[in-house]
């Protein structure tokens, strides 16, 4: 086998930092801690659960991911997060309330010893909350300062040979791209003179970028998303990636909508809401957050359905998603779909799905996935924008131009074919012609 592109071997401690220590942190990081005790399996996860074929279908080749791509090893890593809430990560996890609380107890000591650094946060950006365990400064570049001190301090105490940093904390308000973010030199002026349209997660990313670590945006704040990242991420080889988890209803949808399109059946309307009672969904409550979400949920179905290619079928469709804030479900959110379809001669259809989820469990192995990959891809060389993670995103980031690819199973091609070329692997074309020659 030839060798696709040189890739450094995951050699020492990976240090995984996340900012939030929420629902979906905890989650996360009690679930790599049950793994490595061998109470828990890692069911979602792709790269330790997924296998990959190679070659051709009679050559039955098709090893594990973590098997075929030199990944870093569950026992090696280390967690660190941020939060404006002092609660160490047991304490978080028993009131994110997702685990059983045995479950929590059981990993006390591993949760109760990963406390929250001091966060940037500005109530400006997520209106419903508060935190006392928040860093002062001047202006966002000294705040920035302090967050590059907190990385470097983390890696050398926790003698990480590498680090990832993924955004896990709340959605922050709306935000559109500016001219502070179009170049870096004006994003840094834009940090000095502490410009309103710089959020706390893009001093996050900044930092890290600028220690040339790698980033990944669970949420769907702009964040990492526009050229003066870009620039930095590029200039200090750092992969970037993101936005917003695709976890429930926007995973489902981008499952049922490819298979609608694929048949040629029409859509007059795709109705979704959800009922969510958890900090997340509190915080969703604002609208301001709310818009944030709604446009990331909102992008999906335009760029699988093409109308503008297929206008008799999807030019005119209506496309509604709510999120409702109801506490007594917590995190075991309920999404309804109702989906108006036709087929042969106009005739009309009606599907309806109810999804009883389970948000933090959904996302968990996404983060694992994440970081491992993001890590990987810095390791092979890569940097910028890596769209072949486009698969575990909502929106995905892509370069400048294109549109994202939303349908799950060209994603799930894509990171394939992108994991097979790094690895000198051929291409999966799915032509077959061969086999009948
Ligand atoms: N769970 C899912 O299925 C899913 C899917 C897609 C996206 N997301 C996104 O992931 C994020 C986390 O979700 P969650 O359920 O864990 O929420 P959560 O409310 O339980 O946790 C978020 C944490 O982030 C902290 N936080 C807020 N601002 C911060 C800042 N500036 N710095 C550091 N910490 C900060 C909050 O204090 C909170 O503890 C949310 O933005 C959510 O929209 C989740």
């Amino acid at each position: 086998m030839t060798t696709g592109v040189k890739i450094e071997q995951p050699a020492g401690k990976l240090g995984i930092l996340l900012v939030g220590n929420g629902a979906v942190t905890t989650t996360f990081m009690a679930g790599v801690e049950a793994v490595r005790r061998g109470i828990g399996k890692p069911f979602g996860s792709l790269t330790q659960m997924g296998h990959i074929r190679l070659g051709k279908r009679t050559d039955h080749r098709s090893p594990l991911v973590k098997d075929f791509v030199p990944l870093a090893n569950l026992d090696d890593i280390v967690f660190g997060t941020w939060d404006p809430i002092p609660d160490n990560s047991y304490e978080a996890a028993v009131k994110a309330g997702v685990l059983k609380k045995e479950i929590c107890d059981q990993l006390k000591p591993f949760l109760s010893a990963i406390k929250p650094m001091r966060a940037v946060f500005d109530k400006n950006y997520v209106k419903k909350l508060d935190g006392t365990n928040v860093k002062e400064g001047r202006t966002k570049a000294e705040l920035a300062d302090q967050i590059m001190e907190d990385i470097r301090r983390f890696k050398d105490t926790n003698r990480c040979s590498r680090l990832v940093v993924v955004w896990c904390a709340s959605t922050e308000i709306f935000l559109r791209q500016q001219p502070v973010h179009e170049s870096l030199a004006k994003f840094e002026a834009g940090m000095r003179a502490n410009d309103p349209n710089i959020a706390p997660s893009m001093l996050y990313a900044y930092a890290a970028l600028k220690l040339g670590v790698p980033f990944a945006n669970g949420a769907p704040n702009l964040t990492v998303d526009f050229p003066a990242m870009q620039e930095l991420a590029n200039a200090t080889n750092s992969p970037i990636c993101g936005k917003d988890f695709k976890t429930g209803q926007t995973l489902l949808k981008t499952i049922i909508a490819p298979g609608l399109r694929s048949r040629l059946l029409g859509l007059n309307g795709w109705f979704s809401t959800n009922i969510l009672g958890n900090r997340d969904g509190e915080v969703l409550d604002d609208p301001e957050s709310f818009k944030t979400k709604e446009e990331s949920k909102l992008g999906v179905l335009e760029t699988i359905l093409q109308p503008d290619v297929n206008p008799e079928l999807y030019g005119n469709f209506c496309h509604k998603v709510r999120i409702n804030y109801y506490p007594p479900r917590g995190d075991n959110k309920e999404g309804w779909d109702n989906i108006d379809i036709f087929g042969w001669l106009g005739y009309p259809m009606q599907i309806k799905v109810d999804f009883l989820c389970r948000d933090s469990i959904l996302a968990a192995p996404l983060v694992l996935d994440l970081a491992l990959f993001s890590d990987f891809a810095k390791r092979a060389g890569l940097k910028g924008i890596q769209e072949w993670l486009s698969f575990y995103f909502k929106s995905p980031m892509v370069a400048p131009g294109l549109y994202a690819e939303n349908n799950l199973f060209i994603q799930e091609m894509k990171l394939k074919n992108t994991l097979r070329y790094l690895m000198g692997e051929e291409q999966i074309t799915h032509l077959g012609m061969e086999y009948y020659k």
